[in-house]
């Protein structure tokens, strides 16, 4: 059977804090070969954070997009950990696993294209260590209309076709579809025109077992030890 692409999903956010930089660490600790993190734009920055509201992750509240990039340092994230920006990620990764950038946000496009582009030019990353996956198509858009060469992911949690048409349009490398849509033929479909399928977020071995019987790509699961060495 095809091995399985195990994505950390917000790191190993099933051990630590999801999205902080221990969640990263672990989610390489158990040999996930990619970390998946989520991000918006705060002054010029990407900051990883799931929700467009403080809330539920850290001790702060209100709308990431509206704090400043002071307070939002300043809140726990769980078990002490801060709210890191992608550039953390990255250079905590330091290339042991790929990243996959999850535009949450409004302009997030291209302040990532240009982190990506810095760190293949000045840090010896490969763009195939990389990919940027959205449900916002516009900002996909941005993505490769600024840069050829970035991995793209289209995120869907529905069972839509056209997800097709955009991926042939804008060169899209995989499809990261939502466990309930994962069937045969849609693997079947989207592998068709030569799509990587991925799924998220399966925490269920008998699930990850099934998922890799039809010939799935990849898991995003919280717990990498689920995925690795099947
Ligand atoms: O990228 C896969 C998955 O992270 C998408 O959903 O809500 O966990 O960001 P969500
Ligand atoms: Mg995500």
């Amino acid at each position: 059977m095809k091995e399985l692409i195990c994505f950390a999903h917000r790191g190993a956010s099933g051990h630590e804090p999801e999205n902080t930089l221990a969640a990263v660490e672990k989610a390489i600790a158990l040999g996930a070969d990619w970390i998946e993190v989520d991000v918006y734009a705060v002054a010029g920055e990407l900051i990883v954070i799931h929700d467009e509201l403080l809330d539920r992750t850290t001790n702060g509240s209100g709308y990431v997009s509206d704090a400043s990039l002071a307070y939002l340092r300043s809140l726990d994230a769980g078990k002490g950990q801060y709210i890191p920006t992608l550039r953390e990620v990255f250079d905590s990764a330091d290339r042991r696993a790929g990243v996959n950038v999850e535009l949450k946000g409004p302009k997030t496009a291209s302040l990532a294209v240009s982190l990506i582009e810095e760190y293949v030019r000045e840090r010896q990353w490969h763009y195939e260590q990389f990919i940027v996956s959205s449900f916002n198509r516009s900002e996909l858009k941005k993505v490769r209309k600024l840069n050829p060469h970035i991995r793209i992911g289209i995120l869907i949690d529905r069972p839509r076709r056209h997800y097709a048409i955009f991926a042939r349009r804008y060169d899209a490398y995989s499809v990261h579809a939502l466990i309930n849509i994962a069937n045969a033929r849609f693997i079947a479909r989207a592998h068709e025109p030569g799509l990587k399928v991925f799924v998220y977020t399966v925490n269920n071995p008998e699930e990850i077992d099934r998922l890799q019987a039809l010939g799935v790509d990849g898991i995003f699961t919280d717990f990498p030890e689920l995925v690795v060495k099947r």
